[in-house]
């Protein structure tokens, strides 16, 4: 599912493109606008700027704050920051991939998941931590995150409209719970 929209880039181009160095700050303008950046902006991009194709995509495979696919419905991020390293996230992001039979940095094909990489969220006491629809869970195994994308999984499956996502429990709720029963 894309949300592009030719005349809102034209906008964001005719308010960013002219300005020196303004590469990277279109590319995030329109990423703020569609949630991504779309191929069929790049041309577009490239045309406005003065800067080949090739070498914006360059920099949006350099730079992981760039996504060049649209988000799922519901966002799975890995944290990555060192305490998080340490305490296995490459095991852990391997493990939600698995489960839903993605790579990271991909959609599900129903559009219902998104698996990326962040870095440090403030919460390394609670190392390796993962965050799901902006919730923290922390202190998780491999077996324990396996059952929580299997759980949102089945719950965003099961439902239907604005309550496909994993349902929300008050913040904090998940902090500090040992995941690695
Ligand atoms: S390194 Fe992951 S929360 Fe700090």
């Amino acid at each position: 599912m894309t949300n592009y929209d030719p005349k809102a880039l034209n906008e964001i181009l005719a308010a960013n493109a002219r300005r020196e160095g303004a590469l990277i700050p279109l590319l995030q303008a329109v990423q703020n606008a569609f949630g991504y950046v779309p191929e069929e902006a790049i041309e577009p991009i490239a045309e406005a700027t003065g800067v080949f194709p090739s070498q914006i995509y360059g920099v949006l495979t350099f730079y992981a704050q760039f996504r060049l696919k649209p988000m799922g419905e519901s966002a799975i991020r890995v944290c990555h920051g060192t305490a998080c390293h340490v305490g296995g996230a490459e095991r852990i992001m391997d493990r939600i991939c698995e489960e839903l039979g993605i790579e990271e940095g991909e959609t599900t094909a129903d559009g219902k998941f998104s698996v990326e990489k962040i870095f440090c969220v403030g919460s390394c006491s609670l190392a390796p931590v993962v965050q799901i629809n902006g919730r923290t869970y922390g202190r998780l195994n491999e077996n324990a995150v396996g059952r929580l994308v299997r759980r949102i999984a089945s719950q965003a499956r099961e439902s239907s409209g604005p309550s496909e996502k994993a349902p929300v429990e008050k913040p904090g709720a998940e902090r500090g719970r040992k995941g690695a029963d």
